[in-house]
């Protein structure tokens, strides 16, 4: 989380650092600031919350703006000390003379900080960042540069970092360090920029180089130099062409991106299955995975990684792969699977599933699991990101770029993946008959049509959120295959309307959660056709019992639920398998028309980030 950016060079740098910054608003969005290098000094600019709210003091500051031609800017996702204008970085120096902004945790902190504090360094903020600037000040008394100055501080500090420095006394330079949190150096002509991310700088330059973690570098406007921390060696890398096209973000017409890219999710889909699926008698074609079909048939187990809406696709991966290829699998929170001891090994294929490809816990996760012999699957929106770096095989979900930090149309080309990757095991393993396959791409094919049939009949979902948006609380139940979407719809709902929504499956309400049903409770039951739907009927049945105020999403038409449901919302009829394509979207809708109800900031909702980069 956080992001910054850097430039040095001869334009002025604050509209670019603030351009950067916009582009970087999904890392976070409790303050924001940026520190201009003047010939004088370090203009620091700060303020809370979004980046507009910068931007409108930046105005007060022509001067800075109009004589610096190097800075550095940070948006900030608070970790360590409340979100407010003292806590926002860039942090100083007490001489005034050196700024960094940073993105990561430091998780030695405290000890730095009281010995730093016992050498007269005074802290104003309640930040673990601070630490790194006196740091810094500190070794500078003794270094005899602030490159050395830098390196010295980068190694007493541990966790993680991606970090930029700029000093008046050395106004040709910015240094940058990582570790465990992304950063790149964009190369121009005469100017070199920074940024935690491709979209902050590609306006501005397609080449770039990637730093990895515990290298540094010191970044002139004409060149830059990488260096080995530990070791102090130099490092030589040759600057690649980054795979982007600068895009401009529209919303298209739609109030909110998120509404936009719910809509999107048919042509993902299409997208996804190009050249995958060519035909229904064909196998499906998945280049991107490089286990050898030997090793893909003595596979004994699969392990699956990932966090929050991606876990959700994740579950139902291991519903398809278990179903048709047999093959155990395992699904588990990254922050789980790091702390434990794994057992993992080469007959295991682990696959971590990402919409950024940067969430810091699957990250560790995965090189946890390579470092014993596993062969590492990522499926990730991100092709230019650090777990596809680190994969053996690589499957690009290719939704475009997702702006809404809630994950829509990411899930939906996951759980896409997920389909194509089963039947691609199945068919390798000789597990799957034929016409079975045959029947289910039938249907793959079908989905985006349907979803289109989905996306024009909300009026049975908005008629539903304005019934229920004041509700307190609000209960997602579903059996099988659609229990992750339960789980999915209650994470949609909580973290954009703020509602205390959760997702049972339906046959554990009567072991527990039932209790806190009442005639205030609405409970949304996943009721596609299939092998329990009538189990989750009779489980809808006992809510209704307790007075609960109950909500159909259905395949079917048969006119006795009007008799248990207060509001029903058809879906087309599908493979069960394939339902939770279906059965999500109007999930996601119903989300966000109970948000928007509210008066909710839909795409930036409060205390979350797109790209959760610190564990
Ligand atoms: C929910 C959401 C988050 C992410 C989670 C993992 O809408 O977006 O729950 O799914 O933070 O992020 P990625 O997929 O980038 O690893």
């Amino acid at each position: 989380m956080c992001g910054i950016v850097g430039y040095i060079g001869n334009k002025k740098s604050a509209p670019i650092l603030v351009e950067g910054l916009k582009k970087l608003e999904y890392r976070g969005y409790d303050s924001s600031g940026v520190a201009l290098l003047t010939d004088k000094k370090i203009e620091i600019i700060k303020a809370e919350g979004k980046l507009k709210n910068l931007v409108e003091v930046l105005a007060n500051y022509t001067s800075a703006q109009n004589s610096s031609h190097i800075g550095i800017g940070h948006i900030r996702w608070a970790t360590h000390g409340v979100p407010n204008e003292l806590n926002a970085h860039p942090h100083m120096s007490n001489s005034e003379r050196i700024a960094i902004v940073h993105n990561g945790i430091i998780e030695n902190y405290k000890e730095l900080k009281i010995s730093l504090e016992k050498q007269g360094h005074k802290f104003y903020s309640q930040t673990d960042t601070e630490t790194i600037v006196h740091l810094i000040a500190q070794e500078k008394k003794s270094a005899k540069d602030l490159k050395s100055a830098v390196q010295n501080a980068l190694k007493k500090i541990q966790g993680a970092y991606a970090l930029c420095v700029i000093s008046l006394d050395e106004p040709d330079k910015i240094i940058v360090a990582r570790k465990n949190a992304p950063l790149l150096i964009g190369i121009g002509e005469g100017e070199n920029f920074i940024a935690s991310d491709i979209p902050a700088i590609i306006e501005h330059t397609k080449k770039a180089v990637y730093l990895e973690d515990d290298e540094f570098a010191i970044v002139k406007n004409d060149h830059y130099e990488i260096y080995d921390v530990l070791s102090g060696t130099k490092i030589e890398k040759t600057p690649e062409i980054l795979p982007w096209e600068p895009i401009a973000l529209s919303k298209n017409g739609y109030k909110h991106f998120m509404l936009k890219e719910i809509h999107e999710q048919p042509d993902v889909i299409r997208k996804n299955l190009f050249n995958r699926l060519v035909a229904i008698d064909r196998p499906i074609i998945l280049n991107e995975v490089k286990l050898s079909p030997e090793n893909l048939k003595n596979l004994e187990r699969i392990q699956i990684i990932a966090c929050g809406t991606s876990m959700h696709a994740a579950l139902v991966g291991k519903y398809i792969i278990e179903e048709y290829t047999g093959i155990p699998v395992d699904v588990e929170a990254s922050s789980e699977y790091i702390y434990r001891n794994t057992i993992t090994n080469a007959k295991t294929l682990v696959i971590g599933v990402s919409q950024s490809g940067e969430t810091a816990d699957t990250i560790t996760a995965i090189r946890q699991a390579k470092a014993k012999g596993s062969h590492i699957l990522i499926i990730t929106n991100r092709a230019d990101s650090t777990m596809a770096r680190d994969a053996d095989s690589l499957i690009c979900v290719d939704a475009g770029i997702e702006v809404s930090v809630a994950a829509t149309k990411s899930y939906t080309a996951q759980l896409m993946s997920f389909y194509l990757l089963m039947l691609y095991i199945a068919e390798t393993k000789g597990c799957i008959k034929t016409e079975e396959a045959a029947k289910i791409k039938e249907q793959m094919l079908q989905l985006p049509q349907k979803l289109e049939e989905v996306l024009s009949h909300k009026e049975k979902i908005k008629e539903c959120a304005r019934i229920f948006a004041n509700s307190k609380d609000f209960i997602f139940i579903a059996r099988g295959i659609n229990f992750p979407v339960a789980l999915e719809g209650a994470l949609k709902l909580k973290e954009i309307s703020y509602i205390n929504a959760t997702g049972y499956s339906a046959g554990e309400l009567k072991h527990g959660p039932i209790a806190m049903l009442d005639e205030t409770m609405p409970v949304l039951a996943i009721l596609m056709k299939g092998r329990v739907y009538d189990k989750i009927l009779s489980n809808a049945e006992e809510s209704k019992a307790r007075h609960a105020r109950l909500i159909a999403l259905t395949s079917s038409t048969d006119e006795n639920l009007k008799s248990i449901f207060e509001i029903i919302i058809n879906v087309p009829e599908i493979n069960e398998i394939l339902s939770p394509v279906i059965t999500t979207v109007p999930l996601q809708l119903l989300a966000y028309y109970i948000a928007e109800f509210l008066g909710k900031d839909v795409d930036q909702p409060r205390n979350l980030a797109k790209s959760v980069t610190v564990e």
